[in-house]
């Protein structure tokens, strides 16, 4: 499973990819406002400039021309940016449209099984869960994951799970192993899921027995 960070904020991108392997970005419009970005363009180039895998930014239109349009102004910041598009049914026009175009798409805010058929049908190279609001409204979020990694295998889906509304470093080990191709993880998260208090002991003893050790 690829990790993907979600977040709009430049330096934990910078941080998380001195740590790990970071094959992606995800934003959205709120992880942008939240960094007080008023340029969104700028943001997204500025990412890309770090990392190397696809970033997505989200369009904001609700009809299929004026999405259309957006993402392939939003397509043209950066080679490896993907459009996220919510799935409705303006967003799948314009992923079909846009997966005709050759311009790659995230089919964002999806919650059941029947949303990721059709986004992978209209062609989107992504497909985005979201576990954790999925989750708050009483339904099992990994259970979506699963079973959507479940169908695209068993019809040889080329779309890819993106595990998203990640809230705990436990959504992201039952995302790996449900089989989703990527998490996108909050910057937060992935800190939590580096300690383990069993680590952090065992540095402590390994440090103390060597000095006891040098003073006998
Ligand atoms: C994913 O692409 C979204 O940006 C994100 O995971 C949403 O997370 P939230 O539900 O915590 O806002």
């Amino acid at each position: 499973m690829r990790i993907f960070l979600d977040t709009a904020n430049v330096e934990e991108i910078r941080k998380a990819a001195r740590l790990v392997r970071i094959s992606g970005v995800t934003t959205n419009p709120t992880l942008i406002a939240k960094e007080n970005r008023k340029d969104a363009k700028a943001v997204i180039q500025e990412i890309s400039s770090i990392i190397d895998g696809p970033i997505s930014a989200e369009v904001l239109s609700l009809e299929s021309d004026t999405m259309i349009e957006e993402a392939r102004r939003i397509s043209s910041w950066a080679s490896n940016v993907v459009v996220k598009v919510p799935i409705s049914a303006s967003g799948l026009e314009a992923i079909s449209a846009l997966a005709g175009e050759g311009i790659k798409c995230n089919a964002t805010l999806c919650f059941s099984l029947n949303q990721a058929i059709l986004a992978a049908s209209a062609g989107a190279a992504f497909v985005s869960p979201f576990v954790g609001r999925l989750d708050d409204v009483g339904q099992d979020g990994m259970a979506l994951v699963e079973e959507i990694v479940a169908i695209y295998d068993y019809y040889r889906l080329s779309t890819e799970v993106i595990a998203a509304s990640i809230r705990h470093p436990l959504h992201v080990s039952a995302a790996a192993k449900a089989g989703a191709h990527v998490a996108t993880i909050p910057f937060s998260v992935l800190m939590q899921m580096i300690k383990h208090p069993l680590t952090d002991a065992g540095i402590t003893r390994f440090i103390e027995d060597w000095r006891r050790s040098q003073e006998a």
